[in-house]
């Protein structure tokens, strides 16, 4: 039996129709960049998110970009992010010529170690930026704290968290603003490029809808110099329709990975844990393993997809040389790039298919 990494197909089928309506809608109204189809998504994603305002943009690395653009983020300013992370992340710092800091992760959760954020802050530093990765949400209780402590702003980075939860309270409410990406393999994914900033702070809100037209409010007057990060109305009609059933899938991913974590108890293949505060949506279920790169070779013998996320940290990445971070600099970092291995987790797996998986990886690391 082969499983697939993820299979979109599976998850398209079922609501075909739905969305075919819903893009022949906006093919038939003409209304094709921003418009009524983006308001209507961005007011249920608002309330989805327990935000105020949420601002469709052309995808999640354009969220961040979009959102550190309108905190003023500059040459000269640090940003303190983590290393194990999607470029994106520290790529839009840099690509605004400020600094990105990195912090190295907690073993546990591969999130950011709240623990070891102060030490890299210094008069320079303008933002914290964690990232919730793979679907769990960093400790915003602990870099809230810090936060406010030292006056800076949190934003998250929540592309891979859309529903995620942190003592109840839902990824992008905990920070100041948080980015979400509805890239195809995310939890919430658009026929394409697409993503969110959602916030609770109008004022910076506002910002963000003028950034994301070139700074502009009304037609060629511009009161910043911003981007063009406009999201289709076609990707907002199909997010809609996607939306409703989120929580859905959400709910599969869980049980899913529910059924990893018993299968694989007591092996040598490590689970991820998730922190008691947090509720997961499991966008990866990532394990680590012994051999990984062996073993990733012994489930792909046995049509078993597994994808390695992510293979090099971002301080050890050649357009960061400059940054001058050494190797053995980030060690539960570095260490996780050579451990983690992601299991297929999507929604419509089968649970003969993930008993399938884990009895192939059990067998691979014997
Ligand atoms: C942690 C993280 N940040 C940012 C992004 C950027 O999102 P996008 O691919 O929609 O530009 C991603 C997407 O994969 C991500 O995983």
């Amino acid at each position: 039996m082969d499983v697939k990494l993820l299979d979109l197909t599976a998850q398209y089928l079922p609501i075909r129709n739905e969305i075919r309506r819903a893009i022949d809608e906006v093919c038939d109204s003409q209304a094709l960049i921003l418009g009524p189809y983006v308001e209507r998504f961005e007011k249920k994603l608002a309330e989805y998110c327990q935000t105020r305002a949420a601002i469709g943009v052309s995808s999640g690395t354009d969220a961040l970009l979009c959102s550190l653009m309108a905190m003023e983020v500059g040459p000269g300013d640090e940003v303190i992010c983590p290393s194990f992370t999607f470029f994106a992340t520290a790529g839009c710092i840099a690509r605004l010529r400020a600094t990105p800091v990195f912090v190295d992760i907690n073993p546990a959760t591969f999130n950011i170690d709240p623990e070891k954020i102060e030490a890299k802050i210094t008069p320079r530093t303008k933002a914290l930026l964690p990232v919730h990765l793979f679907g769990q949400c960093a400790d915003m209780t602990r870099i809230n704290q810090i936060a406010a402590a030292h006056n800076l702003k949190v934003l998250e980075d929540a592309a891979q968290a859309v529903g995620a939860k942190h003592k109840g309270h839902v990824a992008c409410s905990l920070g100041f603003a948080g980015c979400l990406s509805f890239y195809p393999t995310k939890n919430l994914g658009a026929f394409g490029d697409a993503g969110a900033i959602c916030t609770n702070d109008e004022a910076f809100a506002e910002r963000c809808r003028l950034l994301r037209v070139h700074g502009s409010g009304h037609q060629y007057h511009h009161q910043y110099i911003g981007g063009m990060f406009r999201l289709a109305a076609i990707q907002a009609a199909v997010l809609e329709v996607k939306l409703k059933y989120l929580n859905d899938w959400h709910e599969a991913r869980r049980r899913n990975a529910a059924l990893y974590d018993k299968l694989l108890a007591g092996s040598k293949v490590i689970t991820p844990r998730i922190e008691n505060d947090n509720w997961s949506i499991y966008n990866q279920y990532v394990v680590r393993v012994p051999n990984r790169d062996h073993v990733r070779a012994l489930l792909a013998d046995q049509g078993i997809g597994a994808a390695v996320y992510y293979p090099i940290p971002l301080h050890r990445q050649e357009c960061f040389a400059y940054l001058n971070v050494p190797e053995g600099a980030l060690p539960e970092t570095e260490r996780a790039c050579r451990e983690v291995l992601a299991l297929p987790i999507y929604p419509e797996l089968e649970e003969a298919q993930v008993r399938r998986v884990a009895e192939v990886l059990l067998e691979a690391v014997k």
